[in-house]
């Protein structure tokens, strides 16, 4: 059957901000075949188009004037396997922890710290997600994608993909040209855990265990996450709302004299720091505040949060208002995480 398109449908229970904004049209995908037919009828529109995954990172600012197209591909399959490793090809519609958990269930190594991040497979290698110690790059094999110009079949080699922290080249260079079908991993069947972020190995020990599988690692991360991050069911957020920024040594140093209890980490580039953008945040004063229907969380100060009935512009004014205290105090100009569209 023809996928069919909603006209003026509401995307609120489509993004994990719960921000309500109209498309002019809505159609879902269940398959490649069902995309090239809608990307075919989107064309002859004129009108501008977006891939939507489980849209847990982006933010409605206006109704969106053209075709959003939901992506629900499905299926995981296994391509090959030996002793010590497996190659999984997984739909882009899946949604990213049930396919987690159902690695960890498998004994199928590599993403278990990746655990309770909402959003799709297919989204993933967009801005490279990462947490606890771990980043997608490092499981990737390979990118299926349909290019959007001439509905051709592409495959990006992990190496192609530009990877970076919180990006890729599909958020660079090719940012709007794919649309990503199929992630194809590679896991390990002999794991070698990775305990190496603090409250993971905290917890661990809490419970007294001593060699970690890594369905202890996944739970400890969920309780982790779920100790600070707020629920979207239950509060509109995106996670983090900016990016970690690096900055240099010696801005550093600078920073340091002023402010000694300065939190930092090695920088991902020679003679660079980076520093938590949610200290820069607490530390500006706007942690827990909350200015009409919009907020900063008060557990994780990284986050803006919709408490209900927010528009997408009034947590946009809030993400300028904590850039504008950011800026004046530290000197630090954050860069937003989330797609503002
Ligand atoms: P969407 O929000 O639907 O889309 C994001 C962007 O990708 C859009 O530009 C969209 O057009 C594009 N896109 C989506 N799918 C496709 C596709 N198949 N082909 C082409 N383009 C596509 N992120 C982390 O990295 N680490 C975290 O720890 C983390 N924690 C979070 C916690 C919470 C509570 C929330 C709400 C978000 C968190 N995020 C985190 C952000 C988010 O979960 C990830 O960025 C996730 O990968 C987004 O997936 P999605 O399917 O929801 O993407
Ligand atoms: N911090 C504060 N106050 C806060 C929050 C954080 O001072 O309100 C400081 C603390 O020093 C803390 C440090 O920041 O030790 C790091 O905090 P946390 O471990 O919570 O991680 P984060 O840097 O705030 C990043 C990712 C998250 C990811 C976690 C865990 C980015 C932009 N965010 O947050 O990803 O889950 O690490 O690895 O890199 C997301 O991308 O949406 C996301 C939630």
């Amino acid at each position: 059957m023809k996928p069919e398109f909603e006209v003026g449908k509401d995307l609120k229970k489509y993004n994990t901000f719960s921000i309500s904004a109209h498309a002019n049209s809505f159609a879902v995908f269940k398959s490649e075949k069902e995309l090239i037919s809608l990307l075919e009828e989107v064309e002859k529109t004129g009108l501008p188009m977006l891939i939507l995954g489980g849209g847990s990172n982006l933010l409605f600012t206006k109704d969106y004037e053209g075709t959003v197209l939901k992506n629900e591909i499905k299926g995981i399959q296994v391509l090959s396997e030996d002793d010590a490793t497996i190659l999984v090809k997984c739909g882009a519609g899946e949604n990213w922890h049930e396919f987690v958990q159902y690695c960890v269930n498998k004994g199928w190594a590599g993403i278990e710290n990746l655990s309770l991040i909402p959003g799709t497979v297919g989204a993933s290698p967009i801005q490279n997600i990462g947490a606890y110690g771990a980043e997608v790059k490092d499981t990737i094999e390979s990118v299926e994608c349909i290019e959007i110009e001439n509905k051709s079949k592409n495959r990006f080699l992990a190496a192609d993909c530009a990877f970076g922290y919180r990006e890729s080249i599909f958020k660079k260079q090719a940012k709007g040209k794919y649309v990503i079908t199929q992630v194809v991993f590679r896991l390990k069947k002999q794991a070698a855990v990775n305990t190496s972020y603090g409250a993971i190995q905290q917890i661990l020990d809490e419970k007294k265990i001593i060699s970690p599988t890594i369905r202890d690692v996944s739970t400890a991360v969920i309780e982790i996450r779920k100790s600070k991050l707020p629920n979207p069911a239950q509060l509109g957020n995106a996670g983090s709302f900016f990016k970690n920024p690096e900055i240099p040594q010696q801005q550093f140093d600078k920073l340091k004299q002023q402010f000694p209890d300065i939190v930092s980490y090695p920088g991902l580039h020679s003679g660079m720091i980076k520093v938590p953008a949610g200290w820069l945040i607490e530390r500006s004063g706007w942690k827990g505040k909350t200015i009409g229907k919009v907020g900063v969380h008060r557990l994780q100060a990284l986050v803006l949060v919709n408490y209900g009935g927010a528009s997408g512009q009034e947590v946009v004014d809030l993400s300028l208002e904590v850039r504008k205290t950011v800026k004046e105090m530290f000197g630090i100009d954050l860069e937003p995480e989330v797609n503002i569209i």
